[in-house]
């Protein structure tokens, strides 16, 4: 069977993960999660613990080593070697993680090592700027969304599940913004690719959204 590279984008909480991590193992394809790559930049910039401004951050970006490890169906998720995976999901990351991610600096070291890891093919890209920017070629694209509500209340159940105290309204409003974000920044801000397929989650069981992908992949 052909080596595929698939590419998968969309808004925070639609799914992109835990659809493209099924999705991947089913195939015996490499998951490949790109917002874990900014989000380990997001955290070793707050382990610093200065003010966080971009020249901080480019400061950062210049000497961190960031690898994802995986096997058996997880990603493990280094920083400078030092095992991140956990610590990279806090609410405290994820609201600076869209400034991290606007900077061209992150990006063009960030985007040069998501090309690399594709480049043997049997892989599953997750992430914002995936079909349009960093695989263009990639052989299936798709756009995957859900409702803000939607997005909202499955983001909730999974900080709930981790232990995280969490309010519904609150983290709508976090989402909303980091939305905004991601689509108006200047530099591969989030869009749906021409030729990717839309795919709105919002009333799809997770098995239904993985079945869709490996449709399109046969
Ligand atoms: O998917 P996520 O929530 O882990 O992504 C974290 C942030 O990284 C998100 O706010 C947007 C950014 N990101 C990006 O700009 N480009 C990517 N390819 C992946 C993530």
């Amino acid at each position: 069977m052909k080596k595929l590279v698939v590419a998968i984008d969309g808004p925070a909480g639609a799914g992109k993960s835990t659809v493209a991590q099924m999705a991947a193992k089913k195939l015996g394809y490499t998951y490949i999660d790109t917002g874990a790559m900014y989000r380990s930049v997001a955290w070793k910039t707050l382990q610093q613990g200065k003010p966080v401004t971009d020249e901080l951050i480019i400061e950062v970006v210049k000497d961190i080593d960031v690898k994802l490890n995986y096997s058996d169906g997880k990603t493990v998720v280094l920083a400078d070697g030092e095992d991140v995976s956990a610590l990279i999901r806090t609410p405290e990351v994820t609201a600076i993680v869209s400034q991290v991610a606007a900077l061209g600096p992150v990006r063009s070291k960030m985007v040069e090592l998501q090309r690399e890891m594709a480049d043997v093919g049997s892989v599953i890209m997750d992430g914002r700027d995936i079909a349009t920017n960093v695989l263009p070629n990639a052989d299936v694209k798709i756009f995957l969304t859900a409702s803000i509500e939607e997005r909202a209340m499955r983001r909730y159940k999974e900080m709930k599940q981790k232990g995280f105290d969490v309010d519904l309204e609150k983290l709508k409003a976090e989402i909303a913004a980091r939305d905004k974000a991601d689509s108006e920044r200047e530099i591969s801000p989030l869009v749906k690719a021409e030729d990717a397929e839309l795919l709105d989650t919002s009333n799809m069981s997770i098995d239904e959204v993985v079945e869709a992908i490996l449709e399109r992949c046969r």
